[in-house]
């Protein structure tokens, strides 16, 4: 097959991590006969730099246009003091929504070979840690309006019936093809939006009956999430509690920079991102985790390319790298061999079979 894969590979450590996944990609084309064509797109700090703007919209225009895109991170000190409308961040928001990309998917789930990296205890742990955030990526205050009038600044949740129903449907169709239960988190004993939110997914709960869905306070999910996380198969919930969680939940595998994500809307050109940020810190210095934007990069095949096999044989190799004792700096653990970002892309690399 023939893909066309946008690019973007950012600020901070975006580069050098994208430039691992796409030799991993490059090795999948060459063992299944694929072909992946690359297009360069400028999106954050670098896009501000360039052109003013942190998502020109021939930029945008790229990605709309691509079978999907695969992004690396965006932002850094740097531009810290640019006015909100122009913030790298801004760029990211702007992209989401131009692809119509409302329903995002996080795994948290541990690698066998990483329990020791967990801060939990052992015993929470030995329960196993598998579940999804679903988070609604397009809406609520992320989306309202913002604006700082005098000594007062005001950013507005808003939801409707329709935005919640059709990431409600996702939440539903993703716990069905896993065990079944779904969480739906929300704030309903506060929020107007939150009361919205828990009477659609229990309207929808009517068409999915194989499914157990059940309610939970943001702040209770944030606790529950460190005190018993093995009750978790699927989570759905909006846009703010999902990038607050899945930090959280990320934190519990070990490391946020091993967690990959697929955001989809109603086409299959989907984005696929790591969770983690830009971490100007690390940049340039070759000692990032690339696994969060290879993962990604095999979620985009699964999801958008239909490629399975190859999907799987990215993930396999990622076992086999871990299973050779090899970390990067984030996850390093006594006896185990440390690697660069660089080192790690050639290892998985090598460890890539058909
Ligand atoms: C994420 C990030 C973004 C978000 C930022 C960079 C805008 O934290 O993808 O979780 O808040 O969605
Ligand atoms: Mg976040």
């Amino acid at each position: 097959m023939v893909k066309n894969i946008a690019v973007i590979r950012g600020d901070g450590i975006g580069p050098e991590i994208v430039e691992q996944a796409i030799k991993v990609l490059n090795k999948v084309a060459e063992l299944y006969g694929h072909t992946f064509d690359y297009t360069d797109v400028d999106m954050g700090g670098c896009a501000i730099d360039k052109y003013g703007d942190p998502l020109p919209e021939s930029e945008l225009e790229k990605c709309i246009k691509s079978d999907s895109v695969l992004l690396g991170a965006v932002g850094g000190d740097k531009w810290n003091d640019v006015p909100g409308q122009m913030r790298p961040e801004k760029g990211l928001l702007r992209l989401r929504a131009g692809m119509g990309v409302y329903s995002n998917n996080r795994p948290t789930k541990i690698w066998k070979q990483l329990a020791d990296a967990s801060p939990l205890k052992k015993e929470i742990v030995d329960k196993g840690i598998d579940f999804i955030i679903v988070r609604e990526l397009i809406g609520g205050i992320y989306f309202g309006e913002h604006k700082t009038e005098g000594d007062t600044a005001v950013d507005i949740l808003k939801y409707s019936e329709a935005e919640i129903e059709r990431i409600g449907r996702i939440g539903f169709e993703t716990a069905r093809k896993r065990n079944k239960k779904l969480c739906s988190v929300e704030k309903s004993n506060v929020l107007d939006s939150s009361r919205l939110w828990k009477k659609i997914l229990h309207r929808l709960a009517e068409e999915y009956p194989d499914v157990e869905l059940s309610d939970m306070l943001v702040d209770n999910c944030a606790m529950q999430i460190v005190k018993n996380p093995s009750q978790f198969d699927v989570v759905v919930t909006e846009n703010m509690f999902g990038d607050i969680l899945s930090d959280e939940a990320s934190m519990i595998t070990g490391s946020i920079g091993m967690i990959p994500s697929s955001s989809l809307g109603a086409s299959s050109c989907g984005l696929y991102e790591p969770i983690h940020g830009s971490a100007p810190d690390i940049a340039g210095k070759d000692i990032a985790n690339p696994i969060g934007t290879i993962l990604s990069a095999a979620m985009m095949l699964r999801f958008s390319f239909d490629m399975p096999d190859e999907a799987d044989a990215i993930e396999n190799a990622v076992s086999a790298y871990l299973d050779a004792g090899y970390r990067t700096a984030d996850i390093m653990s006594y006896g185990m061999t440390q690697v660069g970002c660089e080192k790690c892309g050639d290892l998985i690399k090598s460890y890539l079979v058909k």
